[in-house]
């Protein structure tokens, strides 16, 4: 069993990544923005709470995400778990820790996935997603085989985020820069920091990965 957190700015590539690890090693994803993602799509109390800030391009507090992965974590992943987006900040870092020491388990690495920010811009406004199973698309770098039709299950139901504008990116920039990046240093100066080349392409960048954990 290994557990292991995908670092990296918004468009990354940690969803992608994320998906490819729980088919190629059964681990699971446990991914906070598709977790508030989906408050939002049932109307729950949770998603109204949350809608205004994410479409902001804002961090939601800490409690609300340790909430959610303290949740999740309860149903167990026999592969490990994959925490995508998951911690941001260096107080989620520290909670992250104590939910894993309570249920005697470990980090085993932090895979930083690096980007350059110009990079970005065009993976987020060139991103849609299945909104039935969750496979993710790119205009240019990854369409669907067939228009407009789910390369893994089929679904025709594919659609855009609403926080995946240039605008609101400058602001999930800012806010990774100032709140998430120190987590490279946290993790680095526990001994369990790797980085990987995102700009590559995606089989790249899954090989590599790969080499990482084994
Ligand atoms: P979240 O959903 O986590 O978004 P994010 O971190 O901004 O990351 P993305 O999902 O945008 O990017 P990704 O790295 O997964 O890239 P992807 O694989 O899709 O968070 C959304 C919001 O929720 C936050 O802004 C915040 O408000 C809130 N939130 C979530 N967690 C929180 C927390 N812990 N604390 C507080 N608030 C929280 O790839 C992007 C595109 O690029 C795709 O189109 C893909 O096909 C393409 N692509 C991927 N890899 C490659 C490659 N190697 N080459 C070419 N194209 C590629």
């Amino acid at each position: 069993m290994t557990n292991i957190i995908l670092l990296g700015p918004p468009g990354a590539g940690k969803g992608t990544q994320a998906k490819r690890l729980e088919e190629s090693r059964g681990m699971v994803q446990l991914s906070t923005g598709d977790m508030l993602k989906e408050a939002i799509a049932k109307g729950t109390a949770l998603g109204k709470q949350v809608e205004g800030i994410m479409a902001r391009g804002e961090l939601v507090t800490d409690e609300i995400v340790i909430g959610l992965i303290e949740a999740k974590m309860q149903d167990g992943a026999k592969g490990g778990f994959i925490f995508d987006g998951f911690p941001r900040t260096l107080k989620q870092a520290d909670a992250l820790g104590e939910l894993l020491t309570r249920t005697g388990s470990t980090l085993d690495r932090v895979v930083e996935m690096q980007v350059d920010d110009a990079a970005l811009v065009d993976r987020i406004t060139g991103r849609y997603t299945c909104g039935n199973c969750g496979a993710v698309y790119h205009d240019k770098t990854h369409p669907t085989k067939v228009a407009g039709t789910c390369d893994v299950c089929g679904s025709t139901n594919l659609k855009r985020r609403a926080d995946d504008n240039a605008e609101t990116l400058k602001t999930r920039l800012m806010e990774y820069y100032k709140k998430t990046s120190p987590l490279i240093g946290y993790y680095y100066a526990k001994g369990l920091l790797a980085s990987v080349d995102g700009l590559a392409d995606v089989d790249s960048v899954s090989s590599e990965i790969s080499s990482v954990l084994d």
